[in-house]
């Protein structure tokens, strides 16, 4: 990271605290992000006070990212994950009666908001618009929690929220363009090979060199295939690739390994015939 962003971390981390109470939810990422350039991107935005929205197809290291920044900030994290029936209730949260009164129990983002969270709103794009229309005062410069019904609850100034969207899987739909303005948005570019290299090895310690290399190897293959069109992005899926290299590290025979974690999991005839042919170029 750029030394000049270190050190407004560090005057961010100082100027605001963390109440006792929510320490437990700083948590240290299981994996570091890789990617030097995206990672300045976001902290700088955030240090910003922008909100950020983090574009790519499956296991591009969205949530990873996420995760990292939280860590970087030292800010407890609430994550939500949209789904067709996300409500302004899922988010905000419902009245409860506690000894006779109503009480608000506070969903994430309520959450978020009192204690100076960072919110992760992931697969933003799967929700209705009618909650993230609740969203919208929340994310502009209003910074406040303005339900009908409910008091209005402002942002702790340390709050920000990281949106992730998926493109590509069944079921995701366009972003709401009134939401998009209202995030700095980043596109999680493909790996290239020294950083798949540098993954590979973080993840699975254990790995052989040997084995390394096939991995790459056969994702580079189907990643380029996929871009021609020849096939799907089913297989293109680093998360498969991780699971693989961790089987056969553990000692299932390596094109085993493949076929569960990667060619298995197209369940197109003709395409599992293609990624097949692929996977036999690199593993016996
Ligand atoms: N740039 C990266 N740095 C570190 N790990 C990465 C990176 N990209 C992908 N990974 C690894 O790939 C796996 C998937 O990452 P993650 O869950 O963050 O992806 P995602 O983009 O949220 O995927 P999805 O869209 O499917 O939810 C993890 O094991 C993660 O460690
Ligand atoms: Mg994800």
């Amino acid at each position: 990271m750029r030394k000049e962003l270190t050190i407004r971390l560090k005057e961010f981390q100082e100027r605001y605290g963390v109440e006792e109470s929510v320490r437990g939810r700083i948590v240290r990422p299981a994996v570091e992000f890789i990617g030097e350039d995206i990672l300045d991107m976001a902290v700088s935005a955030l240090l910003q006070g922008e909100n950020v929205l983090l574009c790519g197809g499956k296991a591009t290291g969205k949530n990873i990212l996420a995760d990292n920044l939280a860590w970087l900030f030292q800010r407890p994290v609430y994550t939500v994950s949209f789904h067709v029936n996300t409500d302004s209730s899922t988010l905000i949260g419902t009245d409860t009666f506690v000894d006779g009164e109503v009480r608000l129990r506070s969903g994430p983002v309520a959450q978020a908001a009192r204690y100076g969270g960072f919110c992760v709103l992931d697969e933003i794009n799967m929700a209705k618009n009618d909650a993230v229309a609740v969203m919208h005062s929340v994310l502009d410069y209003r910074r406040l929690i303005d339900v009908p019904g409910y008091e209005c609850i402002p942002l702790h100034p340390a709050t920000r929220f990281i949106a992730t969207m998926n493109y590509g899987y069944a079921g995701t739909r366009e972003l709401n363009e009134a939401l998009v303005s209202r995030f700095s948005v980043i596109r999680m570019p493909t790996l290239g090979e020294g950083q798949l290299h540098q993954l590979l090895r973080a993840d699975v310690p254990g790995a052989s060199e040997e084995n390394i290399s096939g991995c790459i190897g056969l994702f580079m293959d189907l990643n380029e295939k996929a871009v021609n069109g020849e096939i799907s992005t089913h297989s293109v899926d680093l998360r498969g690739m991780i699971s693989a290299l961790r089987l056969m590290t553990d000692g299932m025979a390596p094109k085993d390994a493949v076929a569960v974690s990667i060619t298995n999991k197209c369940f197109d005839e003709y395409e599992f015939q293609l990624v097949q042919d692929v996977v036999m170029t690199r593993f016996v």
